[in-house]
């Protein structure tokens, strides 16, 4: 029975109702942007793998840029608008659209990507790849924000969690804008005043992590764990007077924080204290968020957690860690390296991967069974996975990233690497399992496990 009310809570969300299961309720081509991510995902990992990336290279050597973008446009930015393009009808109850748009949007994404990774590696040459590369990464989220942007208009007010996603979708134009900013003034300094091209290397790459790691990065997990954590462990979902602290101080602060480090390159002016009351309130902000994942499990309906749940558990354990590790890093400066890393595959590819390994079994569902839903036995979700072979790739993955991390801080790029060839592993595997739950047959022979909801 608690199967049939999980099945009813998932697809409540699709815009039709209990017509939900009709297949053009969904989003066209988040399967092909996922598709795009995960390559980009294990790409990066193995750039990191050729030694020529940090610890071994310096922090802004061209390898590890290359290696940075992949997870950062490759991985987490085409996951998260592939993933938006179905959330975000899903949490503004209306259809998907734009669907032209978004497909022309991943080819440009990917195509200015792979002209960016050129640049990073041919930098020295002066080429003009870099900058291209990323004007044509900011088309193609345009033309995916020609699609996102109206549903959004046509909801307000907003639901909770999409106020985040628009917070974060402003931060994503402003890294890209500082991103082109600081591109040009590698690839064409001469641009530049003197005095500019220096703000724009220090206090200009700050605002381009402040909006990208920060504002998109951020607020975009932020929104999209609310929504699918209370919706796949049967939470509340209004998040009361906490939830709106949480969505103040990160969106408030990451936006100070971005403030602070663009009046010094666009005004002259320095205001160091709006950019550290700017990240002081953003840190507050995800002390906040923690607490109300704490709460929001202990107030689930669904007492054994799905592996997606449990996973993302591991991933918010990963931000936790990370957000000391940048607070210490204020003390000390060299931690910052080993911070970011546990953020970007602790936090945010963890919470990506455990998601998917959810968000791509239940799309296939609804497209392979929705329709026949009423009519007769359909298997259910957790049918087309296999948690128990899932389960020890997942474990490997996050304890081979946090142990990469000790070692990046101890500054052991052996033990980085082996860390990380494991975490590239896992990664892998994780994937195969992904694979499985689309195009593997489900385990549905043993009767008891199907389940029959009428429509
Ligand atoms: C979501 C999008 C993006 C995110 C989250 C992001 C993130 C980052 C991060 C974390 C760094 C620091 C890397 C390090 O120091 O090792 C960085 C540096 C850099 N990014 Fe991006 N980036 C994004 C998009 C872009 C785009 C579209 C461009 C345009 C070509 C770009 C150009 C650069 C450049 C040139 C640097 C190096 C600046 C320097 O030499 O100090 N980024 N980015």
């Amino acid at each position: 029975m608690i199967y049939i009310t999980v099945i009813q809570s998932e697809l409540r969300y699709f815009p039709a109702g209990r017509n939900a299961m009709r297949v053009q309720g969904l989003a066209r081509w988040t399967m092909a942007y996922v598709a795009a991510a995960y390559v980009s995902f294990l790409l990066g990992q193995a750039v990191l793998l050729t030694g020529k990336t940090f610890p071994m290279a310096g922090l802004s050597s061209p390898w590890t840029l290359a290696a940075v973008h992949l997870f950062t446009i490759g991985w987490l930015t085409l996951l998260m608008l592939g993933a938006l393009g179905q959330f975000l009808p899903v949490i503004t109850a209306s259809a998907p659209r734009g669907h032209g748009f978004y497909l022309a949007g991943l080819f440009l994404m990917a195509g200015g990507l792979l002209a960016m990774e050129i640049g990073f590696l041919t930098l020295e040459r002066g080429t003009l790849w870099l900058p291209l590369g990323g004007s044509a990464v900011l088309l193609g989220v345009l033309l995916d924000l020609a699609a996102l942007l109206p549903l959004l208009f046509h909801a307000r007010p907003l639901p909770f969690a999409a106020r985040f996603v628009a917070a974060a979708l402003g931060g994503l134009l402003v890294t890209l804008a500082m991103g082109i900013s600081l591109a040009l003034g590698l690839t064409r300094p001469e641009i530049y005043a003197h005095a500019t091209l220096g703000q724009l290397f220090t206090a200009g790459l700050v605002a381009h992590l402040a909006a990208g790691v920060g504002a998109w990065f951020t607020l975009t997990a932020m929104g999209v764990s609310y929504k699918l954590l209370a919706m796949f462990s049967l939470a509340p979902e209004d998040r009361g007077a906490l939830g709106k602290a949480v969505l103040g101080l990160t969106a408030g602060g990451f936006g100070l924080a971005l403030l602070g480090s663009l009046l010094p390159l666009l005004t002259g002016w320095r205001v160091p204290w709006l950019t550290w009351g700017g990240w002081a309130a953003a840190g507050l902000g995800g002390l906040f968020y923690l607490v109300d994942m704490v709460l929001l499990f202990r107030q689930r309906k669904r007492r054994n957690l799905e592996l997606n749940s449990v996973f993302a558990g591991w991933a918010l354990m990963a931000f936790g860690v990370s957000g000391v590790a940048l607070l210490a890093a204020s003390l000390d400066p060299g931690l910052v390296p080993a911070a970011l890393y546990l953020y970007l595959l602790g936090w945010l590819s963890g919470l990506g991967l455990s998601q998917l390994y959810k968000i791509v079994p239940f799309l296939t569902w609804v497209e392979r069974y929705g329709r026949q839903l009423g009519r007769g036995p359909v298997p259910r979700v957790q049918d087309l996975v296999d948690e128990g072979r899932a389960r020890p790739w997942f474990v490997l993955y996050f304890v081979a990233v946090f142990l990469a991390a000790i070692f990046l801080t101890a500054g052991a790029g052996a033990g980085f690497l082996l860390g990380q060839a494991v975490a590239l592993l896992a990664s892998a595997m994780i994937g195969r399992e992904i694979w499985r739950s689309r195009y593997g047959a489900p385990a549905v022979e043993h009767g008891e496990r199907r389940v029959m909801v009428h429509g």
